[in-house]
């Protein structure tokens, strides 16, 4: 039986590997669907944590070692972090500021990811810990 809070919007065996993803359109929000080395699959919005730049046009797939915004260049790890700023942008990180990708819950069962509907029970439930902040050097 279907759940109407949730809304299926990749088939897993279309990400077999680290780093694999997919770009999907659900609830009004454009994400990445992203394989993790641990075998999991995250989900993050599509949308750069520094200028808002899209990472990705959408029904767009591929493989990444890490995800690189293609307006300036930063990149995360494929968990999420902010990996690494090219020289001269390391002046523009606000203190404190954390620019980590913005996660959004998911759920993988039957071969399928899902992404529960905003304001649910299932979002509630699904809700995504935050990871660990990661913060540049020199911020307090
Ligand atoms: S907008 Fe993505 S790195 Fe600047």
């Amino acid at each position: 039986m279907s759940d109407p809070a949730t809304k299926p919007v990749c088939d897993l065996a279309r990400l077999p590997g680290a780093g694999d993803f997919q770009v999907v359109d659900v609830f009004g929000h454009s994400l990445l669907i992203v394989r993790q080395t641990d075998g999991s699959v995250l989900g993050f919005h599509n949308v750069c944590p520094h200028r808002s730049a899209r990472f990705a046009t959408p029904g767009m797939s591929g493989s990444v070692r890490e995800i690189t915004c293609p307006l300036h260049g930063w990149s995360w790890s494929l968990d999420g972090r902010l990996k690494k700023v090219p020289p001269g942008w390391d002046r523009h990180l606000g203190a404190g500021q954390d620019y980590d990708l913005i996660r959004v819950a998911t759920e993988s069962r039957g071969g399928l990811v899902f992404v529960p509907r905003p304001g649910t029970e299932s979002a509630d439930r699904l809700r995504p810990q935050r990871p660990a902040s990661n913060r540049m050097s020199g911020d307090t």
